[in-house]
Formats: structure tokens, sequence, C-alpha cells
């Protein structure tokens, strides 16, 4: 499927200068978003996954539908102070500002295999810092995915060693 077609430029947002990557449309094909989670799904087939976990807020949306297919738990990484049992943390530089990102201390047990995903791979540092938290706890990083990877921001060198995949690449 040409999924290129299902994504809309939004020239100068959140802030001028900006391109924005809108997966709206995408969402709302209902053929669209079902072949996206297929072939987000197909990508990690030789793994057994047992977590997927989706970064807040855009992360949420493909996370659990894939987590469904794969006959994996869905795990939340929230930004600061949304989760309420007991957390770790880890900060990092965002492409447009900072931010802290925080897990349940019981959401991965040691050991186990999960697959990171989000939406938009862009410099990095959101998923390096989830990358983190899932190693704090003991489980081990198969896979990250993402809908979209922006290769001209070069997030792929602050996820040396990780397996990257993507839907699109721009
Ligand atoms: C966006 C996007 C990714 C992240 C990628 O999220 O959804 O999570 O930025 O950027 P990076 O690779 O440079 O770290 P954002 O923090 O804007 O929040 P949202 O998902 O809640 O909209
Ligand atoms: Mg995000």
């Amino acid at each position: 499927m040409d999924f290129e077609r299902y994504i809309r430029d939004i020239q100068d947002f959140p802030q001028p200068g900006v391109i924005f990557k809108d997966i709206t449309p995408l969402l709302k094909d209902p053929q669209a978003l079902v072949q996206a989670c297929e072939t987000l799904c197909g990508m990690v087939k030789d793994y057994a996954i047992d977590k997927v976990v989706g970064v807040d807020s855009r992360g949420f949306i493909f996370a659990p539908l894939i987590a469904s297919k794969l006959n994996a738990g869905f795990v939340p990484v929230r930004k600061k102070g949304k989760l309420p049992y007991k957390t770790i943390s880890e900060s990092y530089s965002l492409e447009y500002g900072e931010d802290t990102l925080e897990i349940h201390t019981d959401a991965i047990q040691k050991g186990e295999k999960v697959l990171v995903h989000d939406d938009v791979l862009a410099t990095g540092g959101t998923a390096n810092a989830v990358c983190k938290l899932v190693e704090k706890l003991g489980g081990e990083v198969v896979q990250c995915n993402f809908l979209i990877q922006l290769t001209f921001l070069n997030g792929a060198d602050k996820l040396n060693g990780y397996d990257i995949k993507a839907l699109l690449t721009y």
C-alpha cells in the first residue's frame, strides 16, 4: 500500500519552519489503518514480543493495536506526573523543547522482549529515553518501530545498536 498518500504535510506547525507530518488522513481510512498496523507487525515477526511500549501521546494510537496483534501486553511510557503508581524517569531533549518520561516500575519483568513504538522518529531523544527506561527495568529492546522516520534529523544515531524500522522515511 502507498502509505505516503495518507500523510498530510502541514507547513509551520507547531512552529514556523517546521513541516508537520499529519497522520490523521491515514487513521481515518479503515484500510490504511489496518494495513499500517499489519505492516508494522510484519516487521517484527521473528521475535516473540512480551510487551509493546508506546510513547505518550501519539505513540498510544498504534502501540495497543500492535500489541493486540502480536499477543503482547501494552505498556504506556508517559510524560512526567501522569502515571499513578511507582515510576522511574528519564529526561531528554526534544526537537522543540525538553521533557521527562516515566514508566511504572512493575511494567516490564527482567528478560522480557520489548518492542518500542512511536509515531515519529525525529532527533531520537524520545526513543532513546524510552529504551533507557526499558533497560533500567531489565527489559530487552528488540526493535524500535515508527510510522515515520525523518532521516535528515539523524535520530538513528541516537539509537545506535537498536533495530530501527519505519513504515515511511523522509
Ligand atoms: C513527537 C513525536 C515523537 C517525538 C519525536 O512527540 O510524537 O514522540 O516528538 O521527536 P524526537 O525523535 O526528536 O525525540 P511530542 O513530544 O511532540 O509529543 P506528542 O506525541 O504528545 O504530540
Ligand atoms: Mg510523541
